[in-house]
Formats: structure tokens, sequence, C-alpha cells
């Protein structure tokens, strides 16, 4: 079904509210943008908005050569990185950045996020984990743009995650299910278990995972 750039707006709002509510973000932080298909350019949240509060006025519009052509506001600080990823990656269509707790402390803590559950790995496939960038930077961008080479799933180091999908449901499906694993993951250190899916059925799974593609 096509929609239309206003309806996009309002599903990005929408998104935001259902980040918060899930526990993926707190206060003025995390960006969301989306596409319509094909589109060359993006709309994103402007800079210290609260994503449970949205409103389409609270939206940038963004070229595919960085430059601000609607909203009136300035865009999100990592408008870069979510920039740098569209002009990678032409299937994907939305770009979910959001500071997951879990997903944060094992990511960073661990060097690596790996799916303990048949249905995380359904969902994550394999989750890349960028080393340590400051925010908001050109080198930030690249780093998240060329770990999206393997995956849909990123997290930063000592930052938060990145989770991109062909819309923005599947954007915020990942980072749900990502902070799901996370927690799987403390929970079973917590009882002095390291536990994550057999590697037989990783590789079973291969080409039968949620819309799996890199
Ligand atoms: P913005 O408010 O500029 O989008 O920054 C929030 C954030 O989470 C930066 O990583």
């Amino acid at each position: 079904m096509e929609i239309s750039e206003r309806s996009l707006q309002e599903q990005i709002c929408e998104i935001g509210q259902r980040a918060v509510r899930y526990g993926l973000v707190k206060a003025i932080s995390g960006n969301i943008s989306a596409r319509l298909p094909g589109a060359d350019r993006f709309w994103i949240t402007a800079t210290g908005t609260a994503l449970d509060a949205l409103t389409p006025d609270d939206l940038v519009c963004v070229d595919l050569n960085g430059h601000v052509c609607g909203g009136s506001h300035p865009p999100s600080s990592e408008h870069q990185l979510h920039l740098a990823i569209y002009q990678r990656r032409p299937e994907i269509n939305a770009v979910v950045h959001l500071h997951p707790p879990l997903a944060t402390v094992v990511g960073t803590a661990l060097g690596e996020v790996r799916p303990m559950t048949f249905e995380g790995n359904y969902f994550l496939g394999d989750v890349a984990v960028v080393p340590p960038i400051l925010p908001g930077t050109q080198e930030v961008a690249q780093a998240a743009a060329e770990a999206s080479d393997g995956s849909r799933v990123l997290v930063l180091q000592h930052h938060g995650s990145v989770c991109l999908g062909e819309d923005l449901e599947e954007a915020l499906y990942r980072s749900i299910e990502l902070e799901e694993t996370c927690r799987l993951i403390v929970i079973a250190r917590a009882i002095g278990a390291e536990v994550y899916l057999p590697g037989w059925a990783v590789e079973r799974m291969r080409g039968h995972r949620y819309r799996e593609g890199t």
C-alpha cells in the first residue's frame, strides 16, 4: 500500500511513543527517521525532541546530499548517521536510534550480542557491534553505515542501538527484540550461565530469518 509523506510523518511520531513505552529510550535522546520507498529524501526528528511527545512539526526533511529540505527546526545531531545508511542501503527506509539500557550494557561490556533463542536469531540475525566513537560525528556515521553491510541491528558501544528496516515497524521490532535478547543474556549471566543459541541452529536458520537480507 502506498503511503503519503504526511502519514509517514505520523508513523514516526507513533513509533517514538512506542519506543519510550517499551523503555528503549528516555528523556530527549534517540532519533528516528524514515523515507518513502525510493525517495531521495527522508524525514528525521529534530534535535532535542522527546520521542514520546513528537508531532509532525518536530520533523525535518533531509535530502540524500545532506541538505535540509523541509521543516522548521535543526535536524537530529545524528542525521549524518541516518544519511550515510540511506545512501548506502537503498532498500532501507527506516532507521531507529535508541538508548536501550540492556543492549547498551551487553554490547559494550561483552563486545558481542549473540541471540539465545530461536526467536531472537530470527528477528535479529547477526548483530554488529561498533566500537566507541563520538556521537554526532562523520566518523560514527561512516562506521555505522559500514557495519550495516552485514546487519540490520547495530550496537554502538557506550552509546546505544541503531536498527534498520524496510519500514518503521521492522526497525522498531528489531529494537524491541534486541533489548529482550540482551535481557536474557543478563539473566543467564546472573545465574552464572553463558547460554547462546547452538551454532547448528544459527546455521540452519540462515536464509530463514525475518526479512533476511543485507
Ligand atoms: P538528537 O536529539 O540531536 O537527535 O540527539 C539525541 C541522541 O541520542 C544522540 O545520540
